[in-house]
């Protein structure tokens, strides 16, 4: 092993000397770590220990939820409440949102979470993952009111996401860059593999649900077109498509080795507002892909600075590498 591969501890409080991190902030980034490492033994059990399969139970979304939907959101709501300064969680898998404090006052933190992301994936063995934002409240609230957590992408101080694939990957920002870190076996240290994330500005690489070609408006068809036609066709190369049905995982690869990942409105889903939720999936991957220097759009607008109106709210999204956003956003003009 590479000795620089510091531990996640070392790194958060390298991080909190360099940017005045408060520590409570720093504890809650290592129970949301623990959290992960929890989800993640968890989906690692498989079928083993009856871990797999459906509950009779839908989500606001109407989605039926999986059992270890419900196992990955009761252990992120019994490791997030260890912080003082938690006033609130919202959770894809919980309607309402999860009051902790009666007077949630300035300084304290919002919580959102995706417990388990691509959780279709889950009963064939594929990856998955979880994902979180957090923000600090700027003035105290009115715990009656749950408009008060409807807040804009930008207002985040810190998102990650962990992903279960053949290894554990957690990767995080806080405003500063990104950071990545591969969990080591034996120690149950996560440990900095991919330090300073930057995504390439240009990709060959695209995903998004071509199932889906006869549902989409012309923007969107248009682009796709010009992806598959080669190089023969408008963008003189040929493009690679990936699709793994897994939020957490297509980013992971598109920060890692670039591409750019749309879920664009469709006539299937045009009254929800898209597929993918703003608060807790969307607004986090925005932040952590601009953070390494992509780019996060609905196609006519920054997700980051979109105004959320209700909890569980749906968005439009095109993200990852720079000039491959831009192009796409070309076709909504
Ligand atoms: P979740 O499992 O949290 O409900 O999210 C599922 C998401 C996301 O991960 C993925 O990008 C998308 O749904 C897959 O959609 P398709 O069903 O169109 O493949
Ligand atoms: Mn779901
Ligand atoms: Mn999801
Ligand atoms: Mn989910």
């Amino acid at each position: 092993m590479n000795v620089s591969h510091i531990t996640l501890r070392q790194f958060l409080l390298n991080e909190a000397k360099l940017h005045g991190l408060d520590l409570d902030l720093v504890l809650l980034l290592e129970d949301l770590a623990t959290t992960c490492r929890i989800v993640s033994h968890q989906v690692r059990r498989g079928a083993l220990f009856q871990n797999l399969g459906a509950m009779s139970s839908t989500n606001i979304q109407g989605e039926t939820q999986k059992k270890l939907d419900v196992i990955a959101n009761d252990a992120f709501i019994n490791h997030c409440t260890n912080c003082s300064r938690v006033a609130a969680l919202i959770s894809e898998e919980v309607d309402e949102v999860i009051w902790i404090k009666e007077n949630p006052r300035k300084g304290d933190y919002l919580i959102y979470f995706d417990p388990l992301d691509g959780s279709s994936n889950l009963d064939v063995n594929l990856s998955v993952g979880s994902i979180f934002s957090i923000i600090e409240l700027k003035e105290d609230i009115d715990q009656t009111n749950e408009t008060q957590v409807l807040r804009k992408g930008s207002e985040q101080i810190c998102a990650g996401y962990s992903l279960y694939g053949p290894s554990i990957s957690f990767v995080f920002t806080f405003g500063q860059g990104v950071n990545g870190f591969t969990h080591q076996t034996g120690t149950g240290e996560f440990r900095l593999t991919y330090p300073d994330l930057r995504i390439p500005e240009d990709t060959s690489e695209f995903a998004i649900n071509a199932s889906r070609y006869k549902l989409w408006d012309d923007p969107v068809r248009l682009y796709f077109e010009d992806l598959i036609a080669g190089k023969d066709g408008p963008r003189g190369r040929p493009f690679n498509m990936r699709w793994i049905a897994s939020m957490v995982a297509e980013i992971h690869r598109i920060l890692v080795r670039g591409g750019v990942f749309l879920y664009p409105v469709d006539s299937n889903n045009r009254e929800l507002g898209g597929r993918l939720r703003l608060l807790y999936e969307v607004s986090p991957m925005a932040f952590i892909i601009e953070q390494a220097g992509g780019k996060a759009s609905t196609g006519t607008e920054r997700i980051l600075d979109i105004e959320p109106k209700t909890l569980h709210q749906r968005s439009p999204v095109i993200l990852g590498s720079k000039t491959e956003v831009e192009m796409a956003e070309s076709y909504f003009k």
